[in-house]
C-alpha cells in the first residue's frame, strides 16, 4: 500500500522535553544571540533543525556497548570493532578514527595538498573548503548545472560536471590537483544525491590523470538509497552492496560519522590500499587526536559509532528515514514553497531568494528566512547561502552562492510526522508574510568559517 508517511520503524523508550516560547520571548532571544542561529540557548529553541549532525537519537543496541566499551589507551576493543566494519562495509584495508569529519579534514588534507595545489569537488560543505584554504591550497567547486536550479527537478543534482572537471585538470596541470572529492550527498547543493554513473566517471578520471580520489562520506548511506531508488539497475540491490561499489571508486574517504553512522562524536579515515597514505594519515592523528586506536574519542564513542555504521545502512531504516524528509518535502512543494526540489536526504533546503524577493543577496535572505523561522515558531535552521561561504581568501570579496539556501535539517530518529506538520505551517506563515522580515549586514567576522561565530545587525525593524 502506498504511504504518505513511511512509519517509525521504531518506538520510543525515552524522552527529552523540548520547552514553547512566546514571540517576544524569541526576540530577546535573537537580539542577545546577534542574530546568530549558532549562539542561541537550545533550550530556547522547539523543533532544533540546525543540523543532522550528532543530533540523531542512539538505539538501545547503542547505548548497550557504550556501557561495555573498552577505554583502554592502547589497543581498545572499539578500534577493532571500528577496522573490521570499515573492511566489510567499505572494503577498505585502513581505518583512523578521529574525533568527528573537520578531523579527519585536518589529518588528511595536508597529506594531498599544500600551496600551489588545487582541490576539486562537486562541492565542497564549509569545513571541507575551509580545511583545504588552511593547507595553503585553492577549492574549486563544480556542481552540475541542474544543481543550480532549484525548481527543475532531476533525479542526482549532487553530481560533479564531468566535461567541467577534466577541462580544469587540463587547465591547471594534472600534477597540480592534489585530490578530487566527491560529497556524497552533495550538503552544499541542497543534500543531493550523486549518481553511481557519476562517482563511476569520477573514479576514471581521478585514475586517467593519477589524482587521489576521496569521498566525502558524511551522508553515503542515504546516498546509496537514493541510488537504490532513483537508479536504473540498482533496485533490487541492498544498500550494503550499493555502498561497496561507490566505495571501490575512491581511494579514501573523510567520514563525519556524526550522520549517517548515527553517533553522537567521531570521524573516520579510511584509505582502501595507499600503505604510504595511511602512514601519513597516522603520523599527523597522534599529535593531533591522540593515539590511534582512541583518535580522540572516549572508548563510548567509538562503541557507538561502530554499532551505527550498520544500523545506518539498513534498508528499513533508510527507507523511513529518506521518507520523513520527502514527506515535508512534498508537503512544503505543494504548498507552493520554492526550494531545491526533489528534496535530498538529510534536510530541505528552501530557496530563500526566491521567498524572501526583496532581500537582495548580499543582504542574507536565506539569514532573514532561518531568524524568521525561529521569530515564529521556535525552529531553528540555518543559512547554507553567502553568508556561511567565506570571503575570496585571495581577494577578500564576499562570495556568492549559486542559490540563497536556508537549510532545516532532520535529526535521525528523533522528531514524529506532527512535528514535521508544524514545521510545514511555520514556513507557509513565514513566506506569506515575507515582505515583513529585514535583511542583515555583518557587523563582526572572522577570516574562516565566519558564520559559527558571526555578529549581525537587521537592515529594518523585525517587527
Ligand atoms: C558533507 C560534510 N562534510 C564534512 C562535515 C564536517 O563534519 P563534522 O561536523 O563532524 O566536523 C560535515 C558536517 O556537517 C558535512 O556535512
Amino acid at each position: 500500500m502506498p504511504m504518505k508517511y513511511i512509519m517509525e520503524p521504531f518506538r520510543i523508550k525515552m524522552v527529552e522535553p523540548i520547552k514553547k516560547t512566546t514571540r517576544e520571548y524569541r526576540l530577546e532571544c535573537l537580539k542577545k544571540a546577534g542574530y546568530n542561529m549558532f549562539s542561541l540557548h537550545s533550550e530556547d529553541v522547539y523543533i532544533d533543525m540546525q543540523t543532522d549532525s550528532g543530533t540523531g537519537a542512539n538505539s538501545q543496541f547503542q547505548y548497550a556497548a557504550m556501557m561495555t566499551a573498552d577505554e583502554s589507551y592502547g589497543g581498545a576493543r572499539g578500534y577493532y570493532q571500528v577496522l573490521n566494519a570499515v573492511q566489510d562495509i567499505f572494503g577498505y584495508t585502513y581505518a583512523q578514527p578521529v574525533h568527528q569529519g573537520r578531523a579527519c579534514e585536518k589529518v588528511l588534507f595536508p597529506c594531498l595538498l599544500g600551496p600551489g595545489k588545487y582541490a576539486i569537488s562537486n562541492h565542497f560543505f564549509d569545513t571541507t573548503n575551509g580545511h583545504v584554504v588552511m593547507t595553503g591550497a585553492r577549492a574549486i567547486n563544480l556542481p552540475c548545472e541542474e544543481s543550480k536550479h532549484a525548481d527543475v527537478p532531476a533525479p542526482f543534482k549532487g553530481n560533479i560536471d564531468l566535461e567541467k572537471l577534466e577541462a580544469t585538470i587540463q587547465e591547471k596541470g594534472a600534477e597540480n590537483i592534489g585530490m578530487i572529492l566527491m560529497t556524497i550527498t552533495n550538503n552544499s547543493v541542497g543534500g543531493q544525491p550523486v549518481s553511481m554513473a557519476n562517482l563511476r566517471a569520477t573514479g576514471a578520471i581521478a585514475k586517467k590523470y593519477g589524482i587521489p580520489f576521496v569521498i566525502d562520506a558524511a551522508r553515503y548511506a542515504e546516498n546509496a538509497y537514493f541510488i537504490k531508488t532513483r537508479e536504473e539497475g540498482y533496485a533490487d540491490k541492498t544498500v550494503r552492496e550499493i555502498v561497496k561499489e561507490e566505495f571501490s571508486y575512491a581511494d579514501a574517504f573523510s567520514m563525519s560519522a556524526k550522520k549517517d553512522a548515527i553517533a553522537s562524536m567521531g570521524g573516520i579515515i579510511g584509505v582502501k590500499e595507499n600503505e604510504d597514505l595511511i602512514k601519513q594519515v597516522r603520523l599527523k592523528t597522534i599529535p593531533n587526536e591522540g593515539f590511534l586506536t582512541y583518535g580522540g574519542l572516549s572508548g563510548r564513542d567509538i562503541a557507538a559509532m561502530a554499532v551505527g555504521l550498520y544500523e545506518g545502512i539498513d534498508d528499513d531504516f533508510l527507507a523511513y528515514r529518506v521518507g520523513q524528509t520527502q514527506y515535508l518535502g512534498e508537503k512544503l512543494h505543494e504548498m507552493g514553497i520554492p526550494l531545491q526540489y526533489p528534496v535530498g536526504g538529510n534536510a530541505i533546503y528552501l530557496d530563500s531568494a526566491a521567498i524572501m524577493k526583496h532581500i537582495p543577496w548580499y543582504e542574507f535572505p536565506a539569514q532573514a528566512l532561518s531568524v524568521a523561522l525561529y521569530l515564529e515558531g521556535g525552529i531553528r535552521g540555518g543559512d547554507i547561502g553567502s553568508l556561511s561561504l567565506d570571503r575570496d581568501p585571495d581577494t577578500h570579496e564576499q562570495q556568492r552562492a549559486d542559490i540563497e539556501f536556508c537549510r532545516l535539517c532532520l535529526a535521525r530518529r528523533v522528531y514524529t510526522q506532527a512535528h514535521l506538520d508544524y514545521v510545514a505551517d511555520v514556513i507557509k506563515y513565514c513566506a506569506d508574510h515575507a515582505a515583513d522580515y529585514p535583511g542583515y549586514k555583518i557587523t563582526e567576522e572572522t577570516p574562516v568559517l565566519r558564520h559559527f561565530t558571526v555578529k549581525l545587525e537587521p537592515l529594518g525593524e523585525v517587527k
